[in-house]
């Protein structure tokens, strides 16, 4: 089956159309800029020029940066507060005229990941992080998600974990990569501790520049970074529809 894929990112919302048995995408990617606010008035338009973009009569996955539980969104930690108790599945099935299904967007990339990518041939429990503007994390365990983990907000050091060592901390703050290295594998090592799985994967932006920080990870579980780098959440928003 094919689904039309769809990102919504703090900077860009990005779609392309997915094969669901290969996990591949079958067209080019297309984004179009977060609008500013992202209230959902203005990213329903968003995601309607994305299927007329692609012309797409079909099925949409689309992964959002907030916890999605039974089609209604819970939190909104990164996107305009008016998200809040929204019936997310609802409006923008009505707003685009395609039937959508919504899931947080690490849920998504971890999906893609566990099935295509870095977690494919794992067994036992794999811990998926994201890390980006926010930072969401994913337990598989033996590949079935448990979903809508908020571990990222965890209190650690005197804030949150995501605002301890997210990369928009390390740019906002300038941190060298030894800095925030360390800052990373202090949360890892905590969720570690706390979890005990079997593999991590690291997603989001940062899994391009592991060679930059990977020194600086310093425990005894595997670290990995997400293999499909931009696409995993297009692709795994997808597969939810699938793979449930
Ligand atoms: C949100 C999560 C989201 C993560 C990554 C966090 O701030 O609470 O729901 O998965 O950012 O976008």
């Amino acid at each position: 089956m094919e689904v039309l894929g769809i990102d919504f990112g703090g900077s860009g919302i990005k779609g392309a159309v997915v094969d669901t048995k290969t996990g591949e995408l079958v067209t080019e990617r297309h984004r179009i800029e977060t609008p500013q606010p992202a209230t959902p008035e203005a990213v329903s338009e968003v995601m309607t020029e994305l299927i007329q973009h692609f012309d797409w009569k079909g099925k949409v996955g689309v992964g959002v940066p907030a916890v999605v539980k039974n089609g209604v969104v819970l939190t909104a930690a990164n996107i305009d507060n008016s998200w809040i108790g929204q019936p997310i599945n609802q409006h923008l099935s009505e707003k685009t005229g395609c039937e959508v299904e919504c899931i947080n967007d690490a849920d998504a990339a971890g999906i893609a990941e566990i099935h295509f990518g870095a977690g494919a041939k794992a067994k036992g429990m794999v811990f998926l992080l994201t890390v980006g503007t926010g930072i969401g994390t994913v337990i598989f365990i033996d590949k079935h998600l448990v979903p809508n983990l908020e571990l990222g907000h965890l209190e650690f050091k005197n804030k949150t974990i995501e605002r301890y060592t997210a990369d928009s901390v390390r740019k906002r703050k300038d941190l060298s990569w030894k800095d925030w290295g360390k800052r990373f594998n202090s949360a890892l090592d905590y969720y570690d501790r706390m979890f005990n799985p079997n593999l991590f994967i690291v997603g989001g932006g940062v899994s391009k520049k592991m060679d930059k920080f990977n020194e600086y990870i310093a425990i005894d579980t595997p670290v990995v970074p997400a293999e499909m780098e931009n696409n995993a959440g297009i692709i795994g928003a997808a597969l939810n529809l699938v793979y449930k």
